[in-house]
């Protein structure tokens, strides 16, 4: 089957480094940072350089084959106590995605049963797992955009496209699809306060494919649907709970709430490096602040009354009840629960 265009690359492996799009930056630059060890690979996590739990996840991976790398060359066969420190050191960057512990437990497993200098298999696992994230993508895209009738209006959050993941994006793959099959007859994008990813990240991505994108204030969403302009929410995820409730960028569980309320159906897109069985329901994920000045201040200025205090949660859950179909790249749940997420995974 033939894609559509997509030729934004977030995340690239350059001769023996990683390289990384500067995603605060965007979309007023489009600046790499190279990564030649897993010190620098965690502060870009951090600081959100690279984000989008699958993006995470990859980069992460990356980080474990340079820390070998380092500690092979210092310490020769006593490399692995210091990568598992290193391992430990990037499960702390970000704590939500489930992306970034589920390929940090695929690179640890890998360490355990290499003899010799683990650079090699370790970046030959990372390029593995950034090759199959794609292809995840890619099917996820075409089983999401069949379930889009023609003429359909869809409304996207944050940005779930190529800049978060190796390439064609979750939410973004589904849109992404459907428009190349010419299912959509609007797109919008809302701004994702207070980090702007849709502002920022998601119109640019999608104006880049020639994709005719609307931007909305999230306070917007409402009014949208009442017009009866929308048929679709279609959302990635930064990790699914066992019995199918799923932390996404805040503001997404009022969008789920709302498209209830109005009719409109609710879609997740997430591979299935994004669910996780070990985590029972919503109410254990964890769920990232982070610091008051991204909502008092915009673009480094302040916006807010000075001194006022900001309580800044950066994901929230949407309960299982409220997602109409999850896509992932081995199919589509519809109504998902705790059987047919456990029948999916075991399949
Ligand atoms: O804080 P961010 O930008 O890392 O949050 C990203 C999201 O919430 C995405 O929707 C999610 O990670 C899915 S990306 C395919």
């Amino acid at each position: 089957m033939s894609h559509a265009r997509d030729d934004t690359q977030a995340i690239r492996w350059v001769g023996d480094h990683l390289s990384l799009l500067d995603q605060r930056l965007l979309p007023r630059e489009v600046t790499y940072i190279a990564c030649h060890d897993a010190d620098s690979a965690a502060d870009a996590i951090r600081s959100m350089v690279v984000r989008g739990a699958p993006a995470i996840g990859i980069t992460a991976a990356y980080a474990v084959a340079l820390s070998a790398r380092t500690h092979f060359a210092r310490a020769g066969a006593a490399w692995r106590a210091a990568v598992t420190a290193d391992l430990a050191m990037l499960r702390e960057t970000r704590p939500t995605a489930v992306n970034l512990m589920w390929a940090l437990d695929v690179m640890a497993a890998a360490c355990a049963d290499i003899d010799g200098d683990p650079y090699p298999p370790l970046l030959a696992l990372a390029l593995r797992l950034h090759d199959e994230d794609l292809a995840a993508n890619r099917a996820m895209g075409d089983f999401g955009a069949s379930l889009i009738a023609p003429g359909s209006g869809v409304l996207t959050h944050c940005n779930a496209g190529a800049l978060a993941t190796a390439g064609y994006g979750t939410a973004l793959g589904v849109i992404r699809s459907a428009w190349r099959d010419g299912r959509l007859a609007a797109v919008y994008a809302g701004e994702t306060r207070p980090w702007l990813q849709g502002a920022r990240l998601t119109v640019w991505e999608l104006m880049q494919d020639g994709i005719d994108v609307s931007l909305i204030a999230d306070s917007a969403a409402a009014w949208l649907m009442a017009q009866g302009r929308v048929q679709w929410v279609i959302t990635g995820a930064d990790r699914v709970a066992a019995n199918g409730d799923t932390a996404n960028k805040i503001g997404t569980y009022g969008l789920a709430t709302l498209a209830r309320a109005h009719g409109v159906r609710f879609m997740i897109a997430a591979p299935l490096s994004t669910i996780d069985i070990a985590t029972a329901s919503g109410a254990d994920i964890v769920i990232e602040h982070r610091e008051g000045r991204e909502l008092t201040q915009l673009g480094g200025v302040e916006v807010a009354a000075p001194g006022v205090r900001a309580l800044n949660p950066v994901f929230d859950v949407t309960p299982a009840h409220l997602i109409d179909a999850l896509v992932t790249e081995k199919g589509v749940i519809e109504r998902p629960d705790r059987a047919s997420i456990a029948a999916l995974c075991a399949a």
